[in-house]
């Protein structure tokens, strides 16, 4: 039987589900069925996915949920969206959240599996182009990841630092670097993906040159932090988990540096900007033009 990719599939009424899961299947697809944003994330932590097709009306916004899960933790797979209640307004707030396709609902057969095909056809050809740039930008290191690896093969608890190191050598851990560990470590590609994705220190996207943290607990949040955030999006033009076009600066936010006496607190790299002006926030940033 034909492989053409995998699919998950989210929706919370079993009659989609199943329709959805003969249509795909007929077409080649190996197909994975969730009842919700829980049981699709579950899914996705284990199984690497072409794409998801999600019901985007899931109970408690589980279907954005599910797209910003997927966008934060496996940025390879591609997304589509299906609606039982589409309008204009929702469309625009979904594309946003930089989906592939869209289809209200009910959609006939034909129109599932094109949009499928198209889908996956995308993320393929995207998937072995930035992997080709990658290969090309990172294969210089390989000699001494390949040594780093060595050092740790068939040590309990080897996985840890080798992924440490490998970020520290190559300042990120994307999924050609991952698969690379695996194999070498020999263990499973779904099992080294968990842990990059569990820990928040470790990153599969490339970070600026200066990592800018601003923090939006509670104690920096009341203190205008979100307008800190703000002023640097503006500054920067750019989102929080993006990197500026020259590569200098990478926005992040986070929940409590642990230093709320110094609130509100930016971080640029090692160094803790306490009590950060709002007014004044492009100041912080001078040092490291
Ligand atoms: S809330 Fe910002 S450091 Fe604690």
């Amino acid at each position: 039987m034909t492989h053409n990719g995998n699919i998950l599939v989210v929706d919370d009424e079993p009659e989609v589900l199943k329709n959805c899961e003969n249509i795909l299947r007929h077409e080649g697809y190996s197909i994975d069925c969730a009842a919700g944003k829980n049981d699709a994330i579950a899914s996705l932590q284990n199984k690497d996915y072409d794409i998801a097709i999600t019901d985007i009306d899931l109970p408690e916004s589980g279907g954005v949920e599910v797209i910003k899960w997927i966008n934060n933790s496996k940025p390879g797979t591609g997304v589509i969206v299906t609606t039982d209640s589409p309008s204009q307004d929702s469309i625009k707030e979904i594309i946003k959240l930089g989906i592939l396709d869209y289809l209200p609902k009910p959609f006939a057969p034909v129109i599932l599996a094109d949009a499928a095909s198209k889908a996956v056809k995308f993320i393929r050809e995207r998937q072995s182009s930035e992997e080709n740039a990658v290969e090309t930008a990172v294969e210089s290191k390989y000699g001494e990841l390949e040594k780093i690896i060595a050092r740790y093969r068939g040590i309990g608890g080897g996985l840890i630092p080798v992924l440490q190191k490998a970020q520290e050598l190559i300042g990120y851990l994307p999924p050609p670097v991952i698969r690379k560990i695996a194999k070498g470590m020999n263990i499973p590609v779904a099992e080294v993906h968990g842990v990059v994705s569990f820990y928040s220190f470790f990153s599969m996207k490339p970070k600026g040159k200066h990592v800018i943290k601003v923090c939006l607990g509670t104690a920096c949040y009341v203190k205008r932090a979100e307008e800190i955030l703000q002023k640097l999006k503006e500054i920067l033009n750019i989102d929080v988990e993006e990197i500026t076009e020259d590569m200098r600066f990478s926005l992040e936010s986070v929940r409590c540096l642990g230093a709320c006496g110094l609130a509100p607190v930016v971080v640029i790299d090692n160094d803790t900007h306490a009590s950060v002006n709002p007014v004044k926030t492009s100041d912080i940033l001078a040092a490291y033009e």
